[in-house]
């Protein structure tokens, strides 16, 4: 049966985020385009400085997208070709992506069945004497369980890189999602909770050398004009893109809060469909609800269904990363990690935006007990 409601749901709504912030962010990219200081400047260094505090880390350094953020921050603290990183498989594909453009290898482990990030019990076991990083990814918008992670990187003298591109504002009890590592990337992706207006990232830590080696590295391996020291790239937060994250920015909480006040209504709505499971906040944890994620029976039907009746649901994401054709050749097969492989088949993401109104939420919910054939 489809299922048959009347309001259309957007997976997400960007435009409702860029008019709250759009009389702040024009005058200054009136300025920036009279000045044509597009390259640094002062919207950089205000936004580096801001979200280092923000988050509560010494440096912050933009660069030009999350992918990058990843590899400049290992290659910046010294993996390298032949390098052992462990990554869950439960991520964008990016976080291995960036692995593999060094030439280390990413070394997959599964996820917990309860919240779906990287299992610190599979990390264990996944240690050799090649391993030289794990990179626990804060994915639906939770940080990842650090407290198991950090004494075990400790014990084997490993780096702890954490990729924090669905986490801005989450925190543990030990602080803020890119405060609880040796190092930590993010995304500011526009569809992130802290997105700009295009492609941006960047590179979170409290050491002072790692920060000056990512600073540059992304500058062309150069830290004075046509002096390069190594063989970097190129890779630097646009002034237009800083401008929009700072207003952003000042939002975050806000925004943070509306996602967290959708979840809880979502969470109660669906109840009383017993066909759906809904996610759980970890203890400790400040969730800031990147998505929400449930899981159902039969999903890409109901996925499927959801579409025609106007309601956007995604997926995040489909194939464990082991499962990729990019992947293929490092001779990983299905059922190596079945909890994450069983969850590919079930999850699916409901829209999830600041700006989502209750009554967007019913109308998802309403279509969602069609589809699951749950009676409400
Ligand atoms: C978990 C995760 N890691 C890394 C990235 C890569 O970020 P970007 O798309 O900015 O390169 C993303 C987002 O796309 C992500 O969700």
């Amino acid at each position: 049966m489809t299922a048959q409601v009347g309001t259309a749901v957007p997976f997400l709504d960007l435009a409702a985020q860029q008019a709250e912030v759009a009389h702040e962010v024009l005058p200054v990219w009136e300025e920036l385009l009279t000045s044509a200081g597009f390259i640094g400047g002062e919207q950089v260094d205000e936004f580096e400085r801001e979200y280092a505090e923000y988050v509560g880390v010494r440096f912050c350094i933009g660069v030009g997208n999350g992918t990058d953020a990843i590899e400049l921050a290992l290659r910046a603290t010294g993996i390298g070709p032949g390098d052992e990183v462990i990554i869950p498989v439960n991520t964008f594909i990016a976080t291995a992506e960036a692995v593999s453009r060094i030439g280390a290898v990413p070394v997959f482990v599964d996820v917990d069945p309860e919240y779906l990030l990287i299992d610190p019990h599979a990390v264990e076991g996944a240690i050799t004497p090649r391993t030289r990083a794990i990179v626990p990814v804060h994915l639906y918008g939770q940080t990842a369980p650090m407290d198991a992670l950090r004494p075990i990187a400790e014990r084997h003298g490993v780096v702890l890189l954490e990729d924090a591109a669905q986490s801005q504002g989450a925190s543990s009890t030990a602080g803020r999602a890119g405060a609880l590592g040796r190092v930590a990337a993010t995304s500011f992706y526009p569809g992130k909770n802290l997105g700009a207006a295009g492609d941006a990232g960047a590179v979170l830590t409290d050491d002072a050398a790692v920060a000056e080696f990512v600073r540059n590295l992304g500058a062309h391996g150069s830290s004075v004009k046509y002096v390069h020291d190594r063989v970097g790239m190129n890779s630097r937060l646009d002034a237009v893109q800083a401008a929009v994250l700072r207003a952003k920015l000042r939002r975050l909480d806000a925004w943070n809060a509306a996602r967290r006040a959708a979840a809880d209504r979502y969470t109660e709505l669906l109840a009383d469909l017993p066909g759906v499971r809904v996610p759980v906040a970890r203890p400790g944890n400040t969730d800031v609800w990147h998505l929400y994620v449930v899981q159902v029976d039969d999903r890409d039907r109901v996925h499927r269904e959801l579409g025609e009746a106007g309601i956007g649901a995604a997926i995040h994401y489909p194939t464990p990363v082991h499962l990729t054709g990019a992947y293929r050749d490092l001779g990983y097969r299905a059922g190596q990690f079945p909890v994450a492989e069983r969850a590919a088949g079930r999850i699916l993401s409901l829209p999830m935006f600041p700006h989502l109104t209750g009554d967007h939420q019913r109308a998802v919910v309403a279509a969602l007990a069609v589809a699951t054939g749950s009676t409400r």
